[in-house]
């Protein structure tokens, strides 16, 4: 099965309303609409989406998200942000379980779990993080950690929506830090999570998930990351806060 590739941009916190729009009309001289055979998504802090969308003005050439999304509904959650607010904004994609979120924020597999299904039932596609430390893979515990993560954090869904779903791989050692994983380990660990995929949901959605890598992806090595054949594309952070070398990411995916 032939897999679109998906690129997309996590600010992070980065990014305000007036940076965004600079950044878009810099990747508007950088990029055609054309280039279709790639999704590219732009995942800017909350309070930055509606100045995205208004830039963007309807224009489908890029998608937008989320970096999070509540667990619940609505009501006294100080501080959250709703499914059906991202879907009034039009957030196609929505961010969950990113390391930095474990790190900082207590997140559990269970946690993220609850709002990967709010998020498919409100139609938004999760994107969801998932990787190791640098003590799990050097205490062996790589492939462990990575199936706990898929079976937890993806418990309770159908073959369907787990073909429909994106998964980035972000080895937690490689997020910020310059250092990538080689192409060959990316590549073992990419095709480990869909053989998981297999034994939990089945072939079906094993060929259709989307695995993209993430981690220190910057234009020198995005190609070769992406040549591999697990590799469906790249969440990328710092690399993505300048449009030429979120474009020339963009372009080595074609
Ligand atoms: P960097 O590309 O800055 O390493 O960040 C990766 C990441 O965490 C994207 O979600």
């Amino acid at each position: 099965m032939s897999r679109t590739p998906i690129i997309a941009a996590n600010w992070k916190m980065n990014m305000g309303p007036k940076e965004a729009k600079d950044f878009l009309a810099a990747l508007k001289n950088e990029l055609s609409c054309e280039c279709k055979a790639v999704d590219k998504v732009i995942v800017p802090p909350f309070v930055t989406i509606p100045a995205v969308m208004d830039t963007l003005n309807g224009c489908t050439c890029l998608g937008v998200g989320a970096q999070d999304v509540s667990d619940r509904d609505n009501g006294a959650f100080t501080g959250e942000i709703s499914t059906t607010m991202l879907n009034e904004l039009g957030c196609k994609y929505v961010v969950v379980g990113h390391s930095e979120r474990r790190q900082y924020h207590g997140e559990t597999n269970a946690y993220i779990n609850r709002k990967i299904k709010k998020a498919l039932a409100a139609g938004i596609t999760p994107i969801y993080c998932i990787g190791e430390t640098l003590a799990q893979r050097e205490a062996g515990e790589l492939e462990t950690v990575l199936s706990t993560q898929v079976v937890e954090g993806l418990e309770g869904l159908t073959p369907e929506q787990v073909g429909g779903l994106v998964i980035a791989y972000e080895p937690v050692w490689a997020i910020g830090t310059g250092k990538t994983a080689s192409a060959a380990d990316a590549q073992a660990a990419h095709a480990f999570i869909r053989s998981v995929v297999e034994k939990t949901f089945g072939a079906e959605a094993a060929a259709a998930v989307r695995l993209q890598y993430g981690g220190s992806v910057k234009p020198a090595n995005a190609k070769e990351l992406m040549s591999q054949p697990d590799i469906d594309g790249a969440l990328v952070g710092g690399a993505a806060l300048k449009a030429d070398s979120f474009a020339a990411i963009i372009k080595a995916a074609l």
